[in-house]
């Protein structure tokens, strides 16, 4: 690759729900994401990130278990009765997590680290034609998605990404200028 065809996927990836939601990203290509986020840099060699999928019906066992937690912390009815589907608009739900580390600041570093993962991700599920959304963890619902999820205690649920094959062109929103201080 080129550092113009760089350039070009950095810039294609859209965060981007419109998908077919029939068809299924194949198990194996789910893998192949997964494997490239682990080849973010990572401090200590910690390895922090954990990943879980939700297919078919493992995709409304998450939106049960978020739904419930947000009920439990007394969000209004219709934005847990939002929750309680909102992984089935696409076939496939990835979540990612990080893993507590053994000082406040190797916890921050493994946050980093999985955050830089979950961009190789992106940038893989994007050349392959995949959309995908980073979407955060609602409130209150951390330790019940880690759970289901079978991560460790204490891990962060860093990313719930929606994939699914793109049927649309999202155009990106611009980027404000750069600005590069001199030291
Ligand atoms: C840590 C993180 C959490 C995010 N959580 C959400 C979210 O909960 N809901 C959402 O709509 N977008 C979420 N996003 C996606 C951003 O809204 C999106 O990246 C931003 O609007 C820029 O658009 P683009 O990704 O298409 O360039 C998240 C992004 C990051 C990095």
């Amino acid at each position: 690759m080129n550092p113009d065809e760089l350039r070009a996927l950095v810039r294609a990836r859209r965060t981007s729900m419109i998908v077919d939601r029939e068809r299924p990203v194949p198990r194996a290509l789910v893998e192949e994401l997964c494997e490239q986020a682990t080849w973010a840099p990572n401090h200590k060699r910690t390895w922090p990130w954990r990943f879980a999928v939700a297919e078919g019906e493992g995709r409304a066992r998450l939106g049960e278990v978020i739904a419930d937690a947000m009920a439990r912390r007394g969000d209004p009815a219709e934005k847990v009765a939002k929750a309680r589907t909102k992984y089935l608009r696409t076939p496939t739900t990835l979540v990612v997590g990080s893993v507590p580390g053994d000082s406040p600041d190797r916890t921050a570093e493994n946050r980093d680290a999985v955050a830089a993962g979950v961009q190789n991700l992106l940038l893989t599920a994007t050349a392959h034609g995949l959309a995908s959304y980073w979407g955060s963890c609602p409130k209150g619902a951390n330790d019940p998605v880690a759970e289901l999820c079978h991560f460790e205690p204490g891990t962060h649920v860093a990313a719930i990404i929606y994939l699914g094959w793109a049927t649309e062109h999202v155009a990106p929103p611009e980027r404000p200028p750069v600005h590069v201080h001199d030291i």
